[in-house]
C-alpha cells in the first residue's frame, strides 16, 4: 500500500504521517526532504536560486518515480504536489495508492502557518496575519478541486496527530 497524504501547508501532513507509518509498520517518507536530497539545497534556496518551475518539475519526477517503485509507504506530499501537471490523475491511477486529504479550515492554517512562513518561499513575503489569512483562503479553494479529488478526505483542524492518524488507520483497514 503507498499512502499519499495531501493537503495545505500546515494541515500535518508530515505529523500525522510519521505516526500512520508507525502504526501500519511501513516506512514513512517526506517528499519535501526528498526533494532536497536530490537537488542538495533546502526548499527555500531551489526556489530562490532555481524558480518554481524547476521545482515543481522535480516534485513530479521524484512522486512519479516513488509511485512506479516497489515496496509500501506512507509519503507527505509538499502542499502543491497534487495540484501540477497530471500528478493527482497519477495517483489516482497507481492500483497501490490511496490518497488522503487532510482537511483544514482557513483561520487553523494561518494560525499555525503565520509563525513559520518564512521557511515558506509562497508564504514568506506576507506580512500580517490577516494577509496571510486572505492569501490561503484564495489558494485553498484554488487547489480544493485537486485536494478534493483523494480518495479518503479527513478532517485535520480539531484532533490531534494520534487521533487523525488513528481514523485514517481505522478507514484504511
Ligand atoms: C508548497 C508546500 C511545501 C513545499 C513548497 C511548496 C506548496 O510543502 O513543497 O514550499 O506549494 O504548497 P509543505 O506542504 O510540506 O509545507
Amino acid at each position: 500500500m503507498k499512502v499519499i497524504l495531501i493537503g495545505y501547508m500546515g494541515s500535518g501532513k508530515s505529523s500525522v504521517g510519521k505516526i500512520l507509518a508507525g502504526k501500519l509498520e511501513i516506512p514513512f517518507t517526506d517528499l519535501d526532504e526528498e526533494i532536497e536530497e536530490e537537488a542538495g539545497m533546502s526548499i527555500p534556496e531551489i526556489f530562490a536560486g532555481k524558480g518554481a518551475v524547476y521545482f515543481r518539475r522535480l516534485e513530479r519526477e521524484l512522486v512519479a518515480k516513488r509511485l512506479a517503485g516497489p515496496g509500501s509507504f506512507v509519503m507527505a506530499a509538499g502542499g502543491g504536489t497534487p495540484c501540477y501537471g497530471n500528478t493527482m490523475e497519477l495517483i489516482r491511477e497507481t492500483p497501490e495508492a490511496v490518497s488522503v486529504y487532510l482537511k483544514t479550515t482557513v483561520p487553523v492554517l494561518s494560525q499555525r502557518l503565520f509563525p513559520e512562513k518564512e521557511n515558506r518561499p509562497l508564504l514568506a513575503h506576507l506580512n500580517s496575519e490577516n494577509e496571510l489569512k486572505e492569501f490561503i483562503g484564495i489558494h485553498l479553494f484554488e487547489r480544493s478541486g485537486f485536494y478534493e479529488q483523494a480518495s479518503l478526505v479527513v478532517d485535520a483542524s480539531v484532533n490531534s496527530p494520534e487521533e487523525i492518524a488513528g481514523t485514517i488507520l481505522r478507514k484504511l483497514l
